[in-house]
């Protein structure tokens, strides 16, 4: 570094407890379980980056030169996510896609942690072989069940608004930290050299239009009518309206959602006839996603409702997803409506 050369580089640790300065009635606890979500993303982030290696060293449900099975990496993320929010005390209770029941933490600190956390540890991981970029989604609220009590499933069943912090990691072509606390939506891009999550995205705000249209079209057949229409509506030329419309479709959520967020789009997930309550998760895939939309000026709906209003009914409940721009769910509530109307 030349003499009087400085450097901005904000950290995701730095910046945490930046904000928590900010914040003085806010507590420690919150600020502790973030940094360990960071750990185990750069963990987990390590292990995807050697998965092409996995035929040398192993195939999953293989046995390893050290005699232990070689785990799926959905379940390598799931132990390592699991582990830091252990880690932090701060969290009594974990909901994970990988994980029939919730997961009670009553050893030591945690007992008394005044959070519940939810995730899908790894989403979107059958691009994994193909090298396409993967995603963990988490979510944290506070319990309802009193510390130091057991903490039952009435912690879980909350709706989304109620959530304190959400955030995703993308493991990509850089591997990205986006998290939200309900002030500003901002994004951290893990530098290999020093092994810091940077900030690099600093309050993220979505475009209110956009002109990419993200959905699995091999669906089309069993799509509700309104968005077959919509779906045709992309597609028409209108130049003022820049139609046709993109469509972009990686088959991973977060990294979909990932870009959509920052250059404008739709994300839509709707029900199906196979799926007919649609096919992503309520708890740890849509409402994480719906605050951070939500907090960067976005929408979020199941097609009539706001996600984040929804109350839950169960752990690993599923729901139609519609996220993105605002104009761009207004337009495609538009045609649902259209499409129901007598
Ligand atoms: P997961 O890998 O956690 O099971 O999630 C996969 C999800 C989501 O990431 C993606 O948007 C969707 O499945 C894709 O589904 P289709 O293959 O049906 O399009
Ligand atoms: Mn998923
Ligand atoms: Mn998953």
């Amino acid at each position: 570094m030349k003499a009087g050369a400085s450097y901005q580089i904000v950290t995701l640790n730095e910046f945490i407890i930046n904000r928590q300065a900010e914040h003085p009635e806010a507590r420690g606890d919150l600020s502790r379980l973030l940094h360990h979500i960071g750990i185990a993303a750069k963990i987990v982030n390590k292990k995807i980056n050697k998965a092409g290696l996995v035929d040398i060293l192993g195939a999953a449900g293989a046995v390893n030169v050290q005699g232990e099975d070689v785990k799926k990496l959905d379940v390598f993320a799931n132990d390592h996510f699991i582990a830091a929010v252990k880690a932090s005390g701060e969290v009594c209770a974990i909901a994970s896609e990988e994980n029939q029941e919730i997961l009670i933490l009553d050893d030591g600190l945690s007992r008394d942690g005044h959070y519940i956390f939810c995730m899908d540890p790894l989403d979107g991981s059958s691009n994994i072989e193909v090298n396409v970029s993967v995603g963990t989604i988490f979510s944290i609220y506070r319990r309802v069940t009193p510390g130091g009590e057991r903490p039952d499933l009435s912690d879980f069943l909350q709706p989304g608004l109620r959530q304190v912090a959400a955030g995703y990691v993308i493991y990509g072509s850089s591997t990205m930290l986006v998290y939200t606390t309900g002030n500003g939506v901002d994004g951290f891009t893990l530098d290999p050299g020093i092994g810091e999550f940077c900030l690099s995205h600093p309050d993220i705000q979505t475009p209110e239009n956009g002109r990419i249209y993200s959905i699995n079209e091999g669906n089309y057949v069993h799509f509700p009518p309104g968005v077959k229409r919509y779906i045709k509506y992309c597609q028409e030329i209108d130049p003022q309206s820049s139609r046709p419309y993109t469509s972009r479709y990686i088959g991973s959520l977060v990294s979909d959602f990932h870009r959509n967020l920052l250059h404008g789009g739709i994300f839509i997930y709707p029900e199906t006839q196979a799926s007919p309550e649609g096919k992503l998760r309520l708890l740890y895939e849509c409402n994480p996603i719906a605050y951070i939309a939500e907090h960067a000026g976005g929408r979020a709906t199941n097609g009539s409702q706001r996600t984040l209003e929804q109350v839950p009914e169960s752990l690993h409940q599923r729901v139609p997803f519609y996220v993105g721009s605002s104009a761009m769910v207004d337009k495609v509530h538009e045609f649902l409506r259209l499409s129901e109307a007598p």
